[in-house]
């Protein structure tokens, strides 16, 4: 049998893994997407004109190719309290403009390593490929980026 203590504290223990379930429950991360206008944004436009949900999480910002995204975006987007970016670009071979999207995964690559340094997990900052007809593909990309910014919680830097 427990003494009056030992109940206060237990009930206590309780109280606070509650309150750091509900903290858990409510983490709704802030992602900034940077699609390119021809393809990602395109399809984007597929999935919701399919009607298709994915989290409402992702905020957008239309770029006109991903090798237009400096590595400064990302910085100041983690900055100013990002929990997560992502990059999509079109498929290598399909860029508007040759080698954009070459340039943005170089970039990526090398901002993962920087991001490292800072204590920022690779899962963070995803780059990826999709095209004007690959609504289903964006759906995944989005929720897959979602659910994997949950799991490692808010960005603390
Ligand atoms: S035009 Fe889409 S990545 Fe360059």
């Amino acid at each position: 049998m427990q003494n009056s203590t030992a109940i206060k504290e237990n009930m206590l223990d309780n109280t606070v893994n509650i309150e750091k379930a509900k903290k858990m429950e409510v983490f709704e991360p802030r992602i900034i997407g940077f699609l390119c206008n021809w393809c990602s944004y395109a399809g984007a436009d597929k999935a919701g004109a399919a009607q298709k949900p994915y989290s409402p999480n992702v905020s957008v910002i239309k770029v006109m190719c991903s090798g237009r995204i400096d590595p400064q975006f990302i910085l100041e987007a983690f900055k100013k309290g990002a929990d997560g970016v992502m990059i999509l670009a079109c498929h290598p071979g399909d860029c508007h403009y040759k080698e954009g999207n070459y340039r943005a995964v170089q970039r990526h690559r090398l901002l993962l390593r920087l991001l490292k340094q800072f204590g920022i997990e690779e899962e963070r900052c995803r780059f990826d490929y999709v095209s004007a007809g690959e609504g289903d593909r964006f759906v995944s990309v989005i929720n897959e980026t979602v659910e994997a910014v949950k799991k490692l919680g808010p960005l603390k830097i």
